[in-house]
């Protein structure tokens, strides 16, 4: 018996890096994954990949900054599921600029895919958890949502917000006793493609990123994270071990913001 048995598990963002990760690693302990994501043919192979290892899932296109989307992808999860217990909000971008260089439009799509994405999930993906047992919401921020990180600071606002945003509905659900937990999960610098999108200048010469570098210099032991280290916490979160773990921040960062 798995730790998530035939719990249903919608994964944004989950057809690469962390999310990926988290489906693989919540397949292979019973839960039947739904992946979402932009990157049609990266989510198929991600699915295909989690079949062959003998887990159960599924991929559908959903772009999480649109409310009409969100709305159908639940649809279709009620169609080929019938209910909803785990919803990780994954999907994020992120832009390296300071404020002073970012432009409006980076500025509003970043917050559409990390802030806006979040508050669509929790909106509509909660209610449709609660119609049956509950559920665990596990919203993926990140160390910049904990502590300054020039650089990347309308990221470490996006972040700051998925924190206090996911603690507060967790007491409005606990409120309303509807049997879904809320928690933010908050890694620190993790081996993933982001690292190598995050650029707002491409042309950025000494701004441009070096992941094992940065964890060099930044983490305590100089050891760079793997997407599979923070799956594992979103395994703890999801699964009934956390039955009494809600609102609470869980950091993954080797000791980074300590
Ligand atoms: N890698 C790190 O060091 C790190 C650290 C802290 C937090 N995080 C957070 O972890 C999450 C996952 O990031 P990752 O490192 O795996 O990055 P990644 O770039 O490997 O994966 C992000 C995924 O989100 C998808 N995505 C982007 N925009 C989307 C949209 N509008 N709708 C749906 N999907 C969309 C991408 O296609 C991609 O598959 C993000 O929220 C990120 O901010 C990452």
């Amino acid at each position: 018996m798995g730790r998530v048995e035939n719990k249903v598990a919608l994964i944004t963002g989950g057809a690469m890096g962390i999310g990926r990760a988290c489906a693989e690693r919540l397949a292979s302990e019973g839960a039947i994954i739904v992946i979402t994501d932009v990157i049609d043919e990266v989510g198929m192979s991600a699915v295909d990949a989690i079949t062959r290892a003998g887990g159960q899932a599924s991929y559908l296109h959903h772009d999480v900054t649109s409310e009409d989307e969100w709305i159908k992808i639940l649809q279709q999860i009620r169609q080929l599921h019938g209910r909803l217990d785990i919803l990780v909000n994954n999907a994020g971008i992120a832009v390296r600029a300071s404020i002073f260089e970012m432009t409006m439009a980076q500025f509003q799509k970043q917050n559409a895919v990390n802030l806006d994405g979040v508050f669509l999930g929790l909106k509509h993906g909660i209610p449709f958890m609660a119609e049956k047992d509950g559920g665990s919401v596990i919203n993926v921020s990140s160390v910049a949502g904990l502590m300054a990180s020039p650089g990347l600071s309308a990221y470490a606002m996006t972040k700051g917000g998925v924190r206090l945003l996911s603690k507060s509905v967790a007491k409005e659900c606990a409120a309303l006793g509807n049997g879904v937990r809320v928690n933010s999960i908050h890694p620190g610098i993790i081996e993933t493609a982001i690292w190598n999108k995050m650029d707002a200048n491409p042309e950025g010469g000494e701004n441009q990123a070096d992941v094992e570098t940065i964890a060099e210099l930044a983490v305590p032991g100089g050891i760079l994270g793997k997407p599979l280290d923070i799956a594992n916490g979103v395994l703890y979160l999801a699964s009934d071990d956390a039955r009494y773990v809600n609102a609470s921040e869980l950091v993954i960062d080797h000791g980074l913001s300590a």
